[in-house]
């Protein structure tokens, strides 16, 4: 097997580099680092123990797509490429049409001309809109309030419809909840340029002094604490989960979506809480106006991973804090 990532020096493209590489499987990195570093790659290499193959490319250069998929001999494609900030992609959404809708568009021409068919999608709890009920099963119905969201449900619905036209597509679409946490080693993680959009990587930040105190977005919310609940899943379970899939798909032909999470839901203070514990240091927060477009609660039903692939997600909030601080403390010695 010899597996094309796309986005694989992205935050979640390198924990599946690293986790694939060390079971022996081949993979190839295709990206354009418009929102990664390259040296990434050199520190994939040192947990690896070999250098990463990789083609710096957009995937919308279609010839060099074909080219990369024949010239290392892809059988499988991991497609993680795409722009993924909400708040951005509204006021951006031609660029977000453009690299996530026609990004996927010139892979699956590229796939389809070199005959590759077996294809794991990078998709997100994001396509089920505002929770009918909870836990979140697949069938859950869909929509999307945002460009970032709409790009992953008609790339979903795209993939559909691809599967349906010929019997030798694979494809599974895996729906992300909240990834955090950090390879072991502490060498790669998640680095956001600029201010970061999400929970855990501010918290970090706070914790290691580069930001004076967290905003807790609302705490009027139906929860225990009223703060937002999220369904928080280790990166390496979450890679995991990748690989279980991969193994998965030789038999399972057609599409299908599948929630990655680990049914459990946290609230934003429990996650500061845990985060003090693990770097022993006080996170000072004010709670402030709720973030527009939150949802209340989200968490998975994480039963179908299990049934198709055999995954669930073994690690706990302890190890998401600890490996989260150790990697924050690495890469500020990096710089
Ligand atoms: C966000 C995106 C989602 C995307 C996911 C990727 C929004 C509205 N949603 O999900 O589409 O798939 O990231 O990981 O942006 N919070 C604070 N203070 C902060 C940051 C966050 O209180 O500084 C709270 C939020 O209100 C929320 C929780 O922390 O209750 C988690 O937020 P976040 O990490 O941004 O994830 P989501 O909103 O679930």
């Amino acid at each position: 097997m010899t597996v094309l990532v796309t986005g694989g020096a992205g935050y979640i493209g390198s924990h599946i580099v690293a986790v694939l590489a060390k079971s022996g499987i081949r993979c190839v990195v295709l990206d354009n680092f418009v929102n990664s570093d390259p040296s990434v790659l050199e520190r994939l290499a040192r947990i690896t123990g070999a250098p990463v193959e990789h083609v710096r490319a957009d995937l919308r250069e279609r010839s060099v797509v074909v080219d990369t998929l024949r010239r290392f001999g892809v059988t499988d494609v991991i497609h993680m490429a795409g722009l993924k900030a909400v708040g951005e992609s509204v006021g951006h959404p031609i660029e977000y049409y453009g690299c996530n809708i026609q990004g996927t568009i010139s892979l699956l021409e590229a796939m389809q001309e070199v005959g590759v068919h077996r294809l794991v999608f990078s998709s997100s709890a994001t396509v089920y809109g505002d929770p009918r009920y909870l836990p979140l099963d697949e069938s859950h119905p869909t929509s999307a309030t945002n460009p970032y969201g709409r790009s992953k449900l008609h790339i979903e619905e795209m993939l559909h419809d691809v599967a349906r036209s010929s019997e030798s597509w694979h494809i599974v679409c895996l729906r992300y909840f909240n990834p955090v946490g950090a390879h072991p080693s502490a060498l790669i993680g998640e680095d956001p340029a600029g201010i970061p959009n999400n929970l855990m990587p501010f918290v970090a930040q706070v914790a290691a002094g580069l930001r004076p105190e967290l905003q807790v977005f609302g705490n009027d919310y139906p929860t225990a604490d009223g703060t937002g609940v999220r369904d928080f899943i280790h990166v390496m379970d979450l890679a995991e989960g990748h690989q279980a899939a991969l193994q998965a798909l030789p038999n399972r032909p057609g599409w299908e979506a599948v929630n990655l999470g680990t049914g459990v839901g946290y609230s934003v203070l429990d996650m500061v809480k845990a985060f003090e514990q693990a770097s022993g240091v006080a996170i000072p927060y004010r709670v402030v106006a709720r973030r527009s477009g939150d949802i209340a609660a989200c968490y998975a039903d994480p039963a179908l991973a299990r049934q198709r692939f055999g995954w669930h997600a073994r690690r706990g909030l302890e190890d998401m804090c600890h490996s989260t601080w150790a990697w924050q403390k690495m890469r500020r010695s990096m710089v």
